[in-house]
């Protein structure tokens, strides 16, 4: 009940403050409510595996996770892939250099995801979601972000579905008019198009869906022990309360003989 109420008194905040906030920022970001969002908030764990399976077979191909451990696939407030399934995946992945015995060898799952470097690659995705802020507003005051969070899933997500189909060419480069991506010109092609994945629980791969799914996963990749600092968060409150308490009853009984006497 308790958590009820709270969940709608700050979905309420955020369903008011949203739309009238975001419109402060540099390029246009969408305001989405994703599972993990509210102070009880989880991670979707079949929209991690989607997400996942997005990234697997479309944004890997340029951007790399180096910070993220394969192994972490696994656990347990993740997109929780089966063990020996990680395994395997880890196998086919690019193999890496090993400064012990001086050559390359296949990767495990203790190893990192693999790093993507050169022409036309991106930049590496591990943190981007803590990395750069969707909400700015209002006037620059970044309040909306205590409401709404940092925004950093939903550029992701606006970024993807951000373009306007426009290409310019400058000096033999190839730039897509993008509403999100700051200056409005983004060096990455869209990635994503209509039923691009087969999404292996069926849900319809639309961009939209693509781009939220992947969002999510990027969300989990940059802090995926949220879940575990939002528990300890709820506990410290409620033993901050207890202590108020009782450091108000205790103080009220130290005056009570002195009350009442000049
Ligand atoms: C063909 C290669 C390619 C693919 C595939 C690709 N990207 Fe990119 N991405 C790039 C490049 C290159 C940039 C740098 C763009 C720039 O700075 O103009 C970029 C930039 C980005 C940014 C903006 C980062 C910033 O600095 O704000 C995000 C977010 C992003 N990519 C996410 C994704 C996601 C998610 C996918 C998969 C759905 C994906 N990309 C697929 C090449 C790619």
């Amino acid at each position: 009940m308790m958590k009820k109420l709270l969940i709608s008194a700050v979905s309420a905040l955020v369903l008011g403050s949203g739309a009238a906030f975001a419109a402060g920022s540099e390029g246009h970001v969408e305001n989405l409510d994703f599972s993990f969002e509210n102070p009880f908030g989880t991670f979707d764990q079949q929209q991690l595996r989607r997400g996942f399976q997005v990234y697997r077979e479309v944004c890997s191909a340029c951007h790399g996770l180096k910070f993220v451990p394969l192994r972490s696939l696994a656990d347990e407030g993740g997109p929780q892939m089966d063990a020996d399934w990680v395994r395997a995946y880890a196998a086919e992945l690019d193999e890496v250099y090993d400064p012990e015995t001086d050559e390359s060898r296949p990767r495990k799952e203790t190893d990192m995801f693999p790093t993507r470097k050169g022409e036309g690659m991106g930049p590496d995705l591990s943190l981007m979601a803590k990395a750069r802020a969707g909400f700015h507003g209002p006037y620059g005051t970044g309040i909306s972000q205590l409401v709404n969070g940092i925004g950093g899933p939903e550029y992701i997500y606006s970024v993807l579905t951000g373009y306007t189909g426009e290409e310019v060419e400058m000096a033999g480069s190839y730039f897509y008019e993008n509403h999100t991506f700051p200056g409005g010109l983004i060096s990455m092609p869209a990635p994503l198009s209509e039923e691009l994945v087969e999404y292996e629980d069926g849900t319809e791969a639309s961009v939209h869906q693509m781009a939220e799914d992947v969002s999510a996963f990027l969300m989990w990749t940059a802090e995926p022990k949220m879940m575990a600092r939002k528990q300890w968060g709820f506990v410290g409150v409620l033993l901050l309360g207890l202590l108020t308490t009782l450091l108000y009853l205790t103080n009220k009984r130290i005056w009570a003989p002195h009350k009442g006497k000049h």
